[in-house]
């Protein structure tokens, strides 16, 4: 009798057990929990129960209360050999003959010579990076931020158009292309899905997402996935010297490229190219939403090189816009991270592109009156009311704008919009900063404000703090529990599980999620440099104004002591930061008004102490120039100067537009003036052009 006892209480525990870790699955990795917060609480309630009471059945090294142990990140994080970089747009024929242009310029050539180019469709489905060791496919991985991506190899291995082997292929190589749906498969899908009850997609490109981003292989398989190469990334030794070439070859090696491949041997045939194919991709099966144009050949595109986020060597020129007729319901005040008070209409959805669309932008109190930001009419001076019938359009993943104000369908009784005047969040009045924006000032003591600013901090591109979205914000903030980014690291000492003020016990929230919001806090605490200045939040200095000063100075504590100087008026600081390239005016008049504010000196002084701020790794490159602080004057005959700056940088050395203290080594070119001068004064030591080239060639 006491036997089957026994048996009866193991037997409970081990159905707990596996219905506890069966949950915690569900929830940490498949991110698709079954149970609710309260029924999994209780679970784990009648565990905690069941083994105080007979702690001699517990099995050995019991997990089940743990949570770090069988957390795992749905997928592995890889990083790229090389950047999977993104493309920069063209919207108008006079986009593309700038990039033509810039090209030649950069290249040193004849404005009226000629550059080959390669054009393909730009399918609108997802980046996919596949690596080949001896001709084995070993990795495939998604972009992610471009420079880490998820490791999708499963997945990837279920879709037919991707080899497994690839004979005769060099030791390394590195596929990249595009994942994408058909239209036609898509409609399908969403048919099957909507049947069996499931997830409808909103377009072909979220399908082809959704579905390689499965946790079971299962699923991917099932979906109908396609994938076209048009580019490589690591490869052990060369094999083509041009992209129509590498279409070939890829070809060759049993991937499907697309067939709409064109060649053009210069601007004028790109322009037609368009023009023929704007014609015709309707009728395509799959959506494109431009065309790609590639320098051809690879030694250019070498020379060219990339921006921080796209090569220079390529553009995509988008298509024109689908756009769709709406009313407008209403007019909302959102209030930005930085105070700016942004109008968003609110729309009567609407279809555009296979995309439901409900609200707009409408820019700025100017743009509703009719005007830009130079005063000039636009809509012909129309301006923008709630009641209007408007063309609403997308360009691209670009937020809904609006075209056109149909007049002839304006009501009598309709009245123009009147701005608000007090912030609409603080109640604070508001005040015009520049032509077009008007702010408000009340800083950390205007919610919006502070929940945008910890939204930022906490975002994919900063922290990256995952389970931290505005309602949970929004109702820790309410609570007094967050003011700034400061409290989240305190969170877990304050609010953790044994604390009377738990998140775990607030509406909407349970063990596992603040558990889970716990583990990516704590995660969150070591940052690279740039991320960490990207964080802060400061108006103009983005993702890549960030990267560049994290470049320069390296450490946070350099960076921090100078920024502060800033502030003091120091001049030595301040031509410092104006000489760094790729840093305007406006960036270094909003770090002086950062770090010499209060409230923020208060926080990125706390912030350090708990956190480990990366310092910034130059990439390790032993050049003859590498760490070296150079500046080039003068007219430079072989290359132009963007050209040779890329070079400079390539080789790890700091390029600057003035002299000064820090100044290592000035190249001076033909007619140099009072750089040169000011260089021998300092006793710097100066080069020719020909020594230059000595220089990079070794
Ligand atoms: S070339 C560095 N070619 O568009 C060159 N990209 O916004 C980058 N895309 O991330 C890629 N079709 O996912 C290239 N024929 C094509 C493409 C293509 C679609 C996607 C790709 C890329 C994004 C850039």
């Amino acid at each position: 009798m006491k036997n089957l006892k026994e048996k009866e209480i193991r037997d409970k525990i081990i159905i707990l057990q596996t219905e506890i870790n069966k949950a915690k699955q569900d929830y940490f990795q498949n991110d698709n929990p079954y149970l609710s917060d309260n029924e999994y609480d209780s679970l784990v309630e009648r565990y905690k129960k069941l083994i105080k009471k007979f702690p001699s059945m517990i099995p050995e090294n019991d997990k089940t209360l743990g949570i770090g142990s069988t957390v795992i990140s749905s997928f592995n994080k890889v990083e790229h050999s090389s950047p999977l970089l993104s493309l920069a747009n063209a919207f108008s024929s006079s986009d593309v003959e700038n990039f033509d242009e810039s090209i030649k310029r950069f290249l040193g050539k004849d404005l009226c010579s000629d550059i080959q180019y390669a054009v393909e469709p730009k399918i609108d489905g997802l980046s996919l990076s596949l690596r080949y060791n001896k001709g084995k496919l070993i990795l495939a991985s998604t972009r992610g931020d471009g420079k880490i991506g998820e490791d999708v190899t499963h997945n990837a291995k279920t879709i037919s158009e991707i080899p497994h082997h690839i004979s005769n292929a060099p030791d390394i190589l590195e596929v990249r292309g595009e994942v994408y749906i058909l239209k036609s498969d898509f409609i399908k899908l969403n048919q099957s899905q909507k049947m069996q009850n499931q997830k409808v997609f909103a377009n072909p490109r979220n399908a082809a997402a959704g579905s390689l981003r499965q946790l079971n292989s299962e699923i991917t398989a099932s979906r109908p996935l396609r994938f076209f190469a048009y580019s490589l990334g690591e490869i052990s030794h060369n094999l083509v010297d041009n992209q129509k070439d590498l279409i070939v070859l890829l070809q060759k090696y049993g991937f499907k490229t697309n067939e709409e491949f064109y060649f053009c041997n210069n601007l004028r045939e790109l322009m037609a190219v368009y023009e023929d194919f704007n014609q015709k991709r309707e009728k395509l099966d799959y959506d494109v939403d431009g065309l790609v144009y590639k320098v051809n050949d690879f030694s250019l595109q070498k020379r060219l090189g990339a921006r921080s986020t796209s090569p220079r060597w390529a553009i995509a020129h988008k298509f024109k816009p689908e756009e769709s007729f709406t009313k407008i319901l209403s007019i909302e005040i959102q209030v930005g991270r930085t105070g700016t008070l942004s109008p968003v209409a609110k729309l009567d959805p609407v279809e555009i592109g296979g995309v439901m669309v409900s609200s707009a932008t409408l820019h700025n109190e100017d743009f509703i009156k009719g005007f830009d930001s130079s005063g000039n009419k636009i809509r012909e001076g129309v301006d923008i009311r709630v009641g209007d019938l408007v063309s609403i359009y997308r360009a691209g993943d670009v937020i809904p704008k609006i075209k056109s104000v149909s007049l002839s369908e304006r009501g009598k009784d309709s009245t123009p919009y009147i701005f608000p005047k007090f912030c609409p969040d603080c109640g604070s009045i508001v005040r015009k900063e520049n032509e077009s924006s008007i702010r408000c000032y009340a800083g950390l003591s205007c919610k919006s404000q502070v929940i945008e600013r910890i939204k930022h901090f906490v975002s994919k591109k900063a922290f990256s703090i995952d389970g931290f979205a505005e309602k949970q914000i929004s109702q820790l903030y309410d609570l007094g529990w967050i003011q700034s980014p400061v409290d989240i690291f305190f969170l877990k000492k304050k609010h953790g599980h044994t604390s009377d003020l738990s998140i775990k016990s607030l509406d909407n929230w349970g063990e596992k999620s603040a558990d889970k919001l716990f583990i990516a806090i704590e995660k969150s605490k070591k940052i690279t440099l740039d991320k960490f200045i990207f964080s802060l939040g400061i108006r103009y200095v983005g993702e890549v104004v960030s990267s560049i000063l994290a470049k320069y100075y390296e450490e946070w504590e350099v960076f921090c002591k100078k920024m502060e100087n800033l502030s003091l008026k120091n001049n030595l600081a301040l031509e410092e930061l104006l000489n760094i390239d790729g840093i305007g005016l406006k960036s270094v008049n909003e770090l002086r008004l950062f770090f010499s504010n209060n409230e923020s000196l208060k926080i990125i002084h706390e912030l350090p102490k708990f956190i480990e701020i990366e310092k910034f790794q130059l990439k390790n490159i032993q050049s003859s120039i590498s760490n070296m602080s150079i500046v080039f004057t003068g007219t430079l005959e072989t290359m132009s100067r963007s050209e040779a700056k890329s070079i400079a940088e390539k080789m790890g050395a700091k390029v600057s537009s003035t002299i000064s203290s820090n100044t290592d080594l000035l190249i001076s070119g033909d007619s140099a003036g009072s750089k040169l001068k000011k260089a021998k004064e300092k006793d710097i030591k100066v080069i020719t052009e020909n020594e230059w080239l000595d220089l990079i060639k070794k």
